[in-house]
């Protein structure tokens, strides 16, 4: 059987029921990975759309209720190759769950099997800071600056909380529709015990850790 999970917003969530995307339980299928893929999307009454980026552990796609193809959500899927990348998934999932800000990027739902983790989320479709970069016009002061003090706000909010996000960078601000960033990616985010806790062992995209990162000596994530 899938598992199924609501998302942190019982509005949202409400949203999700009254807006033609009817949540059944199926039975968990012997196929391949494609197939099992499919089970989840018709379960989910989605349409499976294009990929709209891929990581180390699996891709994140479009897609659409069956019933009304402007009701759009994007949908993470990981592959459980290890048990790290379970844990990690599910990790991802408790914190999306429970964090509740604007600048963060709001998850709506989650369901796993032995195999796979979907997740649900608010669909961007101006996809990630690293897409703007990418294009051919330089992005003005101003908005970086505002982009800034967007993903800041976001960090204040989890390093209130004892969380630190470990994978700051472009691929994971998504743009909303007024060019506001929303930190996504929760993977590899961790929870310190307290605000003066120290750690040793970083897990990083290399070219975006801090030099501070490398000198195998406690340091804490939050100052
Ligand atoms: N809600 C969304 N709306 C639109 N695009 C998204 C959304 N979530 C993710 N993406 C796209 O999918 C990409 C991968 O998403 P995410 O960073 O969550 O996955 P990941 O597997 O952890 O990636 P990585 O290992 O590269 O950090 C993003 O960089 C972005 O291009
Ligand atoms: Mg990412």
């Amino acid at each position: 059987m899938w598992s199924l999970f609501s998302g942190r917003s019982e509005d949202t969530y409400r949203l999700w029921r009254l807006s033609s995307f009817h949540i059944t339980e199926v039975a968990r299928p012997s196929m391949d990975a494609v197939e099992q893929h499919d089970a989840f999307f018709n379960s989910f009454n989605l349409v499976r759309g294009p990929c709209l980026g891929s990581g180390a552990v699996g891709e994140v796609v479009l897609a659409s209720a069956k019933h009304n193809s402007s009701l759009k959500v994007a949908v993470k899927i990981v592959t459980f190759e290890t048990e790290g990348c379970k844990g990690d998934f599910l990790s991802e999932v408790g914190f999306l769950r429970d964090l509740r800000h604007p600048r963060i990027l709001e998850m709506i739902a989650f369901a796993m099997d032995d195999h796979h983790g979907f997740m649900l989320s608010t669909y961007f479709k101006n996809g990630t800071l690293r897409d703007t970069m990418s294009s051919d016009h330089p992005v003005e002061e101003p908005r970086i600056l505002r982009h800034i003090l967007d993903v800041a706000s976001a960090l204040r909010y989890i390093h209130g909380l004892h969380i630190f996000h470990q994978d700051v960078k472009p691929r994971n601000i998504l743009l909303d529709d007024q060019d506001r960033a929303v930190l996504a990616d929760f993977g590899i985010a961790r929870q310190a015990s307290d605000s003066s806790a120290m750690v040793m062992k970083w897990r990083t995209t290399p070219g975006y850790s801090g030099p501070e990162t490398r000198k195998r000596r406690p340091m804490s994530p939050f100052k």
